[in-house]
């Protein structure tokens, strides 16, 4: 059986002034797919994300999700579609608690509303058990279940990431946007990462973006890669296919001089 594209942008461009930072880009993921995109710093990579998660609308090209036109979407009408994010840059509500930040990613799916979320009187008591049931299950998922009542500011770096992707999950997404996740982890909290993302892909059934600069990270997980740029589109294809691509290899070695050795792993 084929499985579906949960997600698809076709030839999508985007100019900022003078600058195509995505050149006629096309990518898609099926359901349950973890795919990877790379490339030098500058490639576009975040601005893909932006665009798929409506912060952004294309100049030209169209975006499908599960085979259904999206256009002139804001981003909080697409996380009710179903495209999650986490962002480069952590985003939490520091002074709000691990539960409640799970809480607000979940409010989108009930009827309570946001400030029910915050400010919650008797009359929404069963709904927000429920709503708190679901919550702490994620963050048993992504391993938070005993830092509930923590502010977001006091977890670490590693933890603020994994919090994150448990409030994206929350949103009960199809298709889930990682940002440089691994960025400020260590060794073995890339390794339970790894294991994580997996098992929201595989037992959750998601479609996964991944945006990675960790080539070995990239290596195991990936399902398949693509690589960007310039804005452009230079290789798509397994990851072996991708090591061994001279266009690839040309593009991580031209970039180390700017950015230091960090590429010229591959
Ligand atoms: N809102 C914007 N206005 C102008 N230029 C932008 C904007 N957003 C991104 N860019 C430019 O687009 C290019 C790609 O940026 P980005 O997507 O952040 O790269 P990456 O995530 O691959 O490092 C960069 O040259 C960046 O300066
Ligand atoms: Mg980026």
């Amino acid at each position: 059986m084929i499985p579906n594209k949960l997600v698809e942008m076709n030839n999508v461009t985007i100019q900022f002034g003078g600058l195509l930072a995505i050149d006629n880009v096309s990518i898609y993921a099926y359901e349950g797919e973890i795919l990877t995109i790379i490339g030098p710093n500058g490639a576009g990579k975040t601005t893909l994300f932006n665009i798929l998660s409506g912060v952004y609308q294309p100049t030209s090209g169209e975006i499908r999700l599960k085979g259904k036109l999206v256009k002139n979407l804001t981003p909080h009408a697409l996380v009710k579609k179903g495209i999650a994010r986490t962002f480069q840059n952590i985003r939490l509500f520091p002074m709000l608690t691990v539960l409640e930040n799970v809480m607000l990613g979940h409010h989108c799916r009930n009827k309570e509303g946001l400030l029910g979320v915050l400010f919650h009187g008797r009359k929404v008591n069963e709904q927000r058990l429920k709503s708190i049931n679901y919550c702490k299950q994620l963050l048993g998922v992504v391993g938070l279940e005993n830092l509930l009542e923590e502010l977001a500011s006091n977890l670490p770096y590693g933890k603020q990431r994994l919090l994150e992707i448990a409030r994206a999950l929350a949103t009960e997404c199809d298709v889930l946007l990682l940002d440089e996740p691994a960025a400020g982890m260590n060794t073995q909290e890339r390794i339970e990462l790894v294991k994580l993302i997996r098992r929201i892909s595989k037992e959750m059934n998601k479609s996964i973006i991944l945006i990675e600069h960790d080539l070995d990270l990239v290596m195991d997980i990936s399902d398949r890669i693509v690589v960007l740029d310039y804005g452009c589109k230079i290789a798509e294809g397994s990851p072996l296919a991708i090591q061994n691509d001279p266009k690839v290899i040309e593009a991580y070695i031209g970039s180390s001089d700017e950015e230091g050795d960090d590429y010229a792993v591959i």
